[in-house]
């Protein structure tokens, strides 16, 4: 069993994709591509060229498409569906002349509205993917693509499917990837989804999606991460932007660094963040968990035989390894960011 599953966490494109990418991303090590979208930035061109150079990835992948890609969506889901087709005769080609079996599928997927069962470093995690092409700052964007695509015309509509789509997942952990980040998590212009660019406008983040995130809480689910773009970092007035958070157990990305390929004197670099997931991580919680009580308990036999002071302090103490392990367990699901050099 692989004891860490590690996904690459691939933020808005904007037309910094090519070749070199794909090849990158093949040679890796990684078990699950996920894209927040946007993956030109509103011309055929771009948007279509990389949908047809994602297409022909060879790890699984999951592309989130983002508001600059609603022009062409239909475009976009066509070269994809293409060229995960070809990708996937292509490889039953090479496998009948090797005589080996192969599935009939491709491995790269437009998603939206639905959701993927996954197994992660030995455990069973539902990917669940949100509302395509959102906008923030409280609309219910593009509602006629929603409607005719998804079904979906309005933002009371979306948090309903949104809450049937939690319920519908087979596990109990699930990871979440969105195009747009939910609200609650900041109005500053650095916070992973404020608003930059219209200081007043503060918290951009969707309600539909916080509401699906505390809806899955109360039905006792493990939200391990939130992985979304669309606000960017640098922000409009140059700064870095928070682009990661935990809270509440659940880790919140924004890997959107754009541009994502830059260059400095040295190299030309290219960015993306990698999620990683451990096994067994609800054990290691338990284990230190159970360390912490007992050694509660013994500090606070002491504690009777001594003072009532040494039993505050044997209190304290249990109080907060039990913090501690519960922070471990939940550290069990980290991120980082990465900067590839094109001479790796
Ligand atoms: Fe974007």
């Amino acid at each position: 069993m692989t004891e860490i599953a590690r996904i690459a966490l691939i933020g808005d494109l904007h037309g910094s994709w090519d070749d070199w990418d794909s090849r990158y991303f093949n040679a890796s090590d990684y078990a699950l591509l996920l894209f927040t979208g946007d993956l030109g930035s509103g011309t055929r061109d771009n948007g279509v060229r990389i949908a047809r150079s994602l297409g022909r990835l060879a790890k699984p992948a999951y592309v989130m498409p983002g508001n600059n890609d609603v022009r062409h969506a239909p475009e976009i889901a066509a070269e994809i569906g293409h060229q995960r087709g070809l990708f996937a005769l292509r490889r039953i080609g090479a496998a009948v002349k090797a005589g080996m079996h192969m599935p009939l599928s491709g491995q790269v997927r437009l998603c939206g509205y639905s959701v993927h069962p996954l197994e992660l470093a030995g455990r069973s995690i539902t990917l669940l993917a949100a509302r395509p092409h959102a906008l923030g700052g409280g609309d219910f964007s593009y509602p006629e693509r929603l409607s005719s695509s998804y079904g979906v015309s309005s933002m009371e509509a979306s948090a309903r499917r949104l809450r049937e789509l939690v319920e519908s997942a087979p596990s109990e952990e699930l990871l979440v990837l969105a195009h747009n980040g939910p609200s609650g998590l900041g109005s500053a212009a650095t916070d992973p989804w404020g608003c930059d660019f219209r200081a007043e406008a503060g918290d951009w983040g969707d309600a539909d999606l916080a509401d699906a995130l505390a809806h899955a809480r109360k039905l006792g689910k493990r939200v391990l991460a939130v992985i979304a773009g669309h606000m960017h970092s640098p922000t409009c007035g140059g700064d870095a932007r928070t682009w990661q958070l935990r809270r509440h157990g659940t880790l919140y990305v924004n890997p959107a660094r754009v541009p994502r390929i830059f260059e400095d004197a040295r190299a030309k670099y290219r960015h993306h963040a990698v999620l990683e997931i451990g096994v067994e991580a609800r054990g290691c919680a338990r284990e230190q968990d159970v360390e912490a009580r007992g050694c509660a308990r013994e500090q606070d036999d002491e504690a009777r035989g001594c003072a009532r002071e040494q039993d505050v302090e044997a209190r304290g103490c249990a109080r907060e390894q039990d913090v501690e392990a519960r922070e471990q367990n939940v550290e069990s699901v980290v991120v980082r960011e990465v900067l590839v050099q094109e001479s790796e």
